[in-house]
């Protein structure tokens, strides 16, 4: 087993249905049998509970195949007059294990700032739940070649607010936002360059984070690009959009990273 165990998630976006939750554990009950990828589904909140019961119906199947489920997005409130928010108490409480932090949609479409995405990482791990934390830069920023700016412009404001150890229990997901939805992912040269990095800014403080964090890549990952993607040596699989509504793109995607 490698160090890091490679991870596939699928984050759905506001797509899917528990029928998809269905056909997925079917395939993977039948065909996963594999405990050298950790998958990680994240359905839309109302879909949780499909996943969760599907997850129990075939555990005997799954047979030591590691899936676990996560979420979109998380409040940075424990509690209150919050409407339409959910708290990373009650995703711990409906069996998530992960949370997706920062994703450039929630920055771009609604207002998250690094502050609040610091913030929300912090609610993550207080309520025993793992942040799969998104970083990237837009395609004008790679334009102007500030890319490693804005990553560790990111980056920084989560070390500051939850220090460097915190990361001893997180996921980082590098997603060009230009490569997001577009059909046109980094190239690996260009995933390495830029996991590398983040790697590195993390080891500067501690050796034992940089050397263990899991840094998975995504933006247009699909079962023709992720072979060359997944074996860079810094990347440690693949955050799935697309591709994760497709049982089986999304199996192979799996099997790929193993
Ligand atoms: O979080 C996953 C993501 O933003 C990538 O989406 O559709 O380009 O694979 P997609």
């Amino acid at each position: 087993m490698a160090l890091r165990r490679p991870m596939v998630a699928g984050n759905w976006k506001m797509n899917g249905s528990a029928l998809l939750a269905q056909e997925l554990f079917k395939k993977f009950a039948a065909k996963l049998n594999n405990d050298a990828v950790e998958v990680v589904l994240c359905p839309p909140t109302v879909y949780l509970e499909s996943v969760r019961q599907q997850l129990e119906l075939h555990r005997e199947a799954l047979n030591g195949s590691i899936v676990r489920m996560g979420a979109q997005n998380l409040s940075q409130h424990d509690f209150g007059a919050y409407t339409g928010e959910i708290s990373g108490g009650m995703l711990t409480d409906v069996g998530c294990k992960y949370v997706i932090i920062g994703h450039s949609e929630r920055r771009r479409m609604y207002g998250e700032t690094s502050d609040v995405v610091a913030e929300k990482f912090a609610a993550a791990q207080k309520h025993g739940l793992t942040p799969i934390l998104c970083v990237g830069e837009s395609g004008p920023a790679r334009e102007a070649r500030r890319t490693f700016e804005v990553l560790a412009e990111e980056l920084d404001v989560v070390i500051e607010k939850n220090g460097t150890m915190a990361f001893d229990n997180a996921i980082i997901a590098y997603e060009p936002l230009w490569a997001v939805g577009t059909g046109k992912s980094a190239t690996p040269e260009q995933a390495q360059e830029v996991h590398a990095f983040i790697r590195k800014r993390l080891s500067e403080v501690s050796p034992f984070i940089g050397e263990n964090i899991r840094i998975l890549y995504g933006g247009s990952v699909t079962p023709s690009n992720a072979a060359d993607l997944f074996a860079q040596p810094d990347v440690d699989g693949g955050l799935i959009g697309g591709a994760s509504l497709n049982s089986t793109e999304f199996l192979s995607l799996c099997a790929i990273a193993t």
